[in-house]
């Protein structure tokens, strides 16, 4: 990595006055710490070109082995026309609560459609995501129970979108195996399987409803499909959440996995596992190695360890542990509650970052840490967070820019007009990683003209209506 210029010159601190030169020596070397995670736009259009080679080693027979970005096929052809109408039961697992949905799609005289839900959350016991896989699917299986007798809908066998988000390598819509858990997930005997089995098997061991599993999608292609209904111009889907990830529409023919040439077909990247052939390396600091190395899957997610909600709040923690450690912060002195793992949690960088200047946000935060923190010690803090979340924004943005302008090189169009759907609590809820992130995706992809567009409830939405498309053809089918 080149060395970076601190903001403070050196020379400057040579004449100040006793106290007052401590202070300005402090931020001079904190900000030399910090300046590490400095992202210059030759070391990002690096990265970008790393991922595009990835990526086109992801999609091709020969190379798909060994790739690290999977760019796994989803069944999901053309984005579905709207108009589909009926109940639907959609369920989101992938993050660290479950959610089960009914929506209800009917038409709308302006709109042409209409989307109702109605939804509830389920949290995830540690037992249940790192036990056995049959736990899980019971565990599932006993919350969607528990959501049709609240609902009074138990006697319906209702058709089911089922959004899956981790990386699943899929035969058909409803059919796909898990390559590998990530986020923190490990229950054992489902990587491997088909994922739609393990739920359709836990619904029958119960006995007391029946559903009709008819679609399996990535959160990412939930979240496209979601917005496309907003704009048709949709064709890219993002989740900044706790984990990172996109998909999007890639001509068929490309995608050397699954026979066919015609029209296009999305594809789930899975980029968060770039960086498992070193291809990350020099841009991998120490805090990222211990992050890593700690985590349930090490080597494994990289690219992800470096942007999302699952791992920021702990980057954060051993950024001000070394501060610490340097004496530059909490007078050398870490407290108890900030030396245990993943004290930090993500959102307190969103709500640093949100403080208004009085600090006072920022100094409530630290004491519920155990700490009592000077005005400096609350300026040097949100200058970590500020350090850690600009890279995961500019990380982030070199990704996104490595799939646009593929995109725009394999249609050969000199401009192109894309629309980007996203979800994912770092990118609403993070005060400032969307402005970042928006300015270095454009600065990257010249001749495309991006809207961003945030979805709401694209999860369950997104998978109910694919599973309306998906239901449709199976009637088609049945008639003919
Ligand atoms: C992880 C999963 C991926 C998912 C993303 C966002 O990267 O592997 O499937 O889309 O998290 O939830």
């Amino acid at each position: 990595m080149p060395v970076k210029t601190p903001a403070v010159e050196s020379h400057q601190m040579l004449n100040m006055p006793c106290v007052y030169r401590s202070v300005v020596e402090r931020i001079f070397m904190v900000e030399q710490i910090l300046s590490e995670f400095r992202l210059e736009k030759e070391d990002l259009k690096e990265v970008m070109g790393r991922m595009q080679r990835e990526m086109d080693r992801g999609l091709r027979v020969e190379t798909h082995e060994e790739a690290s970005v999977k760019m796994l096929p989803t069944y999901v052809c053309s984005t579905p026309e709207g108009s589909e109408v009926g109940d639907f039961l959609a369920l989101d697992l992938g993050g660290t609560n479950f959610r089960v949905m009914l929506v209800k799609v009917g038409e709308d005289e302006e709109r042409g459609w209409k989307v109702e839900t109605k939804h509830q959350m389920y949290s995830i016991p540690e037992d249940a995501m790192t036990g056995t896989a049959e736990m899980l699917f019971d565990y599932i299986a006993e919350c969607i129970s528990d959501f049709l007798d609240k609902h009074h809908i138990k006697h319906k066998k209702l058709p089911l979108g089922f959004t899956f988000s981790f990386p699943v390598r899929h035969e058909d819509i409803d059919k796909g195996i898990l390559l590998n858990w990530t986020k923190g997930f490990k229950a054992s005997g489902a990587e491997g399987n088909n994922v739609v089995g393990l739920l359709r098997d836990a619904i029958k061991r119960r006995g007391d409803f029946e559903m009709d599993v008819v679609a399996m999608v990535n959160d990412t292609v939930a979240t496209m499909i979601s917005c496309y209904y907003e704009d048709r111009s949709c064709e890219v889907g993002m989740i900044v959440g706790t984990g990172c990830n996109a998909c999007y529409m890639e001509e068929m023919g490309t995608v050397e996995l699954v026979e066919g040439e015609e029209g296009r077909m999305c594809v789930n990247t899975e980029w968060g596992a770039f960086g498992a052939n070193g291809e990350l390396e020099e841009f991998r600091l120490e805090y990222d190695r211990v992050v890593d190395e700690t985590s349930l899957n090490p080597g494994k997610q990289l690219y992800e360890k470096l942007i999302s909600g699952k791992y920021m709040g702990e980057l954060v923690r051993l950024v001000l542990l070394k501060l610490v450690n340097e004496e530059l912060l909490f007078d050398g002195e870490a407290s108890e509650q900030l030396k245990t793992r993943f004290s930090f949690e993500t959102r307190y960088v969103s709500q640093v970052e949100s403080d208004s200047g009085d600090r006072k946000q920022i100094y409530n935060i630290l004491s519920t840490l155990g700490v009592l923190p000077s005005e400096l010690d609350c300026d040097i803090v949100r200058l970590a967070c500020e350090s850690v979340s600009t890279r995961s924004a500019h990380m982030c943005g070199a990704g996104l820019a490595a799939v646009i302008n593929r995109m725009r090189e394999h249609r050969s169009q000199e401009e192109m007009k894309i629309t980007v759907g996203v979800d994912g609590s770092v990118y609403k809820l993070h005060p400032c990683f969307q402005a970042r992130f928006h300015k270095i995706v454009r600065e990257l992809t010249p001749h495309s003209d991006i809207t961003f567009i945030q979805s709401e409830e694209g999860s369950g939405r997104g998978a109910a209506l694919i599973s309306a498309v998906a239901c449709k053809m199976a009637a088609c089918m049945l008639t003919q």
